[in-house]
C-alpha cells in the first residue's frame, strides 16, 4: 500500500478508477459526489488530503459538461485542502475534437479544457489515444498521452482472420491505422471522407481491399456512422464480409448499435475508458486498460518523488 497517494473517482467510471486503485495498490478516497436541486454538482471530499498526491480519475465522457464540472470541483477541492500535488487521469478527453476553429466564428473547446483543469490546481494529466496529439500542447503542465493499441492488440490477436488489412476510415487516422499495421504485420489502406454540412461521404479508397478481410481502426465510435459508412464502402469494394473494428473510446450514443450490429462486422473491440453501455452486446468486447493507466501513474510518482511504495 501506498502511504502518500490518494485516488478518487468521479462518477463517469467507478469502475474503472477502483481497477486502477487495485492496481496501485491504493485505496480509492472517499468522496460525496451529488445534485443540488437545481442541478449544480455537490462535490466533497470525505477524507483530508492535506499533503498529499492526490489522483482524479475521471473520463470526461457523455454527459460531459457533468463529468468536467465535477472533475473541476474534486480538483478544486484537493487544492483548496492543500493537496501536494494533482494528477488527472482522464482516459478519455471530452471536447477533443474542437481542437480547431473550422470558421472565425467557432471557439477551441479542447483549449477552454485545458485552461479550466489547470486553473483547479491539475498539474499532471494521464490521458489515452487523443484525437488529436496536438491538443497536449494546450497545457503548460505535463500531459502522459497514453495508447491502447498493445492492449487491443493483444485482445484482437487470436480473433483477426489469416490474411487482413487495416483500414483508417479517414486520413486523420493513417497514422494510427499504420501503428496498428506494424504491430500485426499487415498492410494498411486508406479511405478519404469528405464532410458536408450535414453528412459524411466517402470518395476515395487508397489500396485493395477486394477478397481480403478487414480490421477497421478508429480512436472513437460515437454514433457510429463513420465506421458504419466505412463498412458500406469495404464491402463494395469486395471486402469480405467479416470486418473486425478497434476502437480506443467506446461511447456509443444514439443509433451506434443499431447502426454497427451488422452482419458483415465479425467483433467490435474497444476499451473501458468510457463505462460500458452495451454489455449484453455479444459481438462487443472490451478491453481493460487500467493497468495501462496505473503503470503511468506508478512511474510519474516513483520518478518525481522517489516513492517505490506502488504496487
Ligand atoms: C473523426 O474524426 C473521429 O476520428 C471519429 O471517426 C468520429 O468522431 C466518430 O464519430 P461517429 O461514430 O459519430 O461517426
Amino acid at each position: 500500500m501506498a502511504h502518500d497517494v490518494t485516488l478518487f473517482s468521479g462518477r463517469a467510471n467507478p469502475a474503472l478508477a477502483a481497477d486502477i486503485a487495485r492496481h496501485l495498490g491504493v485505496r480509492p478516497g472517499r468522496c460525496t459526489i451529488d445534485r443540488f436541486p437545481d442541478g449544480e454538482s455537490s462535490v466533497r471530499l470525505d477524507e483530508a488530503v492535506c499533503g498529499r498526491e492526490v489522483v482524479l480519475v475521471q473520463p470526461t465522457a457523455p454527459p460531459v459538461n457533468d463529468h468536467l464540472v465535477e472533475l473541476l470541483a474534486l480538483a478544486d477541492a484537493c487544492r483548496r485542502g492543500v493537496a501536494r500535488r494533482i494528477t488527472a487521469v482522464i482516459p478519455y478527453y471530452g471536447y477533443a475534437r474542437s481542437d480547431k476553429r473550422h470558421n472565425e466564428l467557432e471557439p477551441i473547446m479542447g483549449r477552454v479544457v485545458a485552461d479550466l483543469l489547470q486553473s483547479v490546481g491539475i498539474s499532471h494529466v494521464v490521458t489515452m489515444d487523443l484525437h488529436t496529439p496536438q491538443i497536449e500542447g494546450f497545457f503548460r503542465a505535463p500531459v502522459d498521452s497514453l495508447s491502447a493499441m498493445e492492449s487491443l492488440c493483444a485482445a484482437m490477436r487470436p480473433r483477426l482472420p489469416h490474411d487482413f488489412v487495416v483500414v483508417a476510415p479517414d486520413a486523420g487516422r493513417a497514422v494510427l491505422a499504420a501503428r496498428y499495421a506494424q504491430c500485426l504485420g499487415a498492410e494498411v489502406v486508406v479511405l478519404h471522407k469528405r464532410r458536408t454540412e450535414d453528412r459524411v461521404e466517402t470518395v476515395r479508397v487508397v489500396g485493395d481491399v477486394a477478397g481480403r478481410s478487414c480490421l477497421l481502426i478508429d480512436d472513437m465510435i460515437s454514433t457510429g456512422g463513420t465506421l458504419a459508412q466505412a463498412v458500406a464502402v469495404l464491402l463494395g469494394k469486395g471486402a469480405k464480409p467479416d470486418i473486425v473494428i478497434a476502437a480506443t473510446h467506446g461511447l456509443f450514443i444514439g443509433p451506434a448499435r443499431e447502426r454497427l450490429d451488422l452482419p458483415a462486422i465479425g467483433a467490435i473491440f474497444v476499451t473501458d475508458t468510457i463505462a460500458p453501455t452495451q454489455r449484453d452486446w455479444p459481438k462487443l468486447h472490451i478491453v481493460s486498460v487500467a493497468p495501462v493507466f496505473a503503470h503511468a501513474v506508478k512511474r510519474y510518482v516513483e520518478a518525481t518523488t522517489g516513492d517505490r511504495s506502488l504496487s
